[in-house]
């Protein structure tokens, strides 16, 4: 009985966690493996869910940025935190970056890849200005490194 509503409570309380990938990200695992690793992102995912059994994640991805915006509208309000990785968008996106000052839900921005080592063109970023932090460089564990930057700040871990 105790064991019931303790689930119970865990269901209700769990902490809601949405993760946005822009463009390109569909093709993880095939898209140029030298820098975004050999590994697709729904089972990744799914590792994810399973060494955090108390959150609850959305994922959602897509190649056109009004879809993104739309999305960002929509958990804005009713999530815990947002892990965006805007791929692409990142660097050209004043939209994206007004939709993040729009929205109620903290951002944290991720990217597999070190952009700082890479073009200058991704040096830049809409996102980071509004973002409640910025994690890059750590291939797929960036997404995982941004859950614990949310998680470790509740009384639910
Ligand atoms: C990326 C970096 C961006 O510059 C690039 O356009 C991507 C992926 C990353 O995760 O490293 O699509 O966001």
């Amino acid at each position: 009985m105790i064991e019931n509503k303790c689930s119970i409570f865990t269901k209700i309380f769990k902490m809601k966690l949405a993760i946005i990938n822009g463009p390109n990200l569909n093709l993880l695992g095939t898209r140029e493996p030298g820098i975004y690793g050999n590994q697709d992102f729904e089972t990744f995912l799914e590792v994810l869910k399973e060494d955090f059994p108390k959150i609850h994640f959305s994922y959602f991805q897509s190649n056109i940025e009004g879809v993104i915006i739309d999305h960002l509208h929509k958990v804005g309000f009713e999530y815990d935190g947002i892990l965006l990785n805007a791929g692409a968008y990142t660097h050209t996106s004043v939209a994206i970056g007004d939709a993040l000052k729009a929205i109620d839900t903290p951002v944290i921005e991720i990217h597999l890849s070190n952009t700082f080592a890479r073009e200058d063109f991704r040096h830049t970023s809409y996102i980071t200005p509004v973002a409640k932090g910025l994690i890059v460089g750590f291939g797929l564990d960036s997404y995982r490194l941004g859950v614990h930057s949310f998680y470790e700040k509740t009384s639910l871990g």
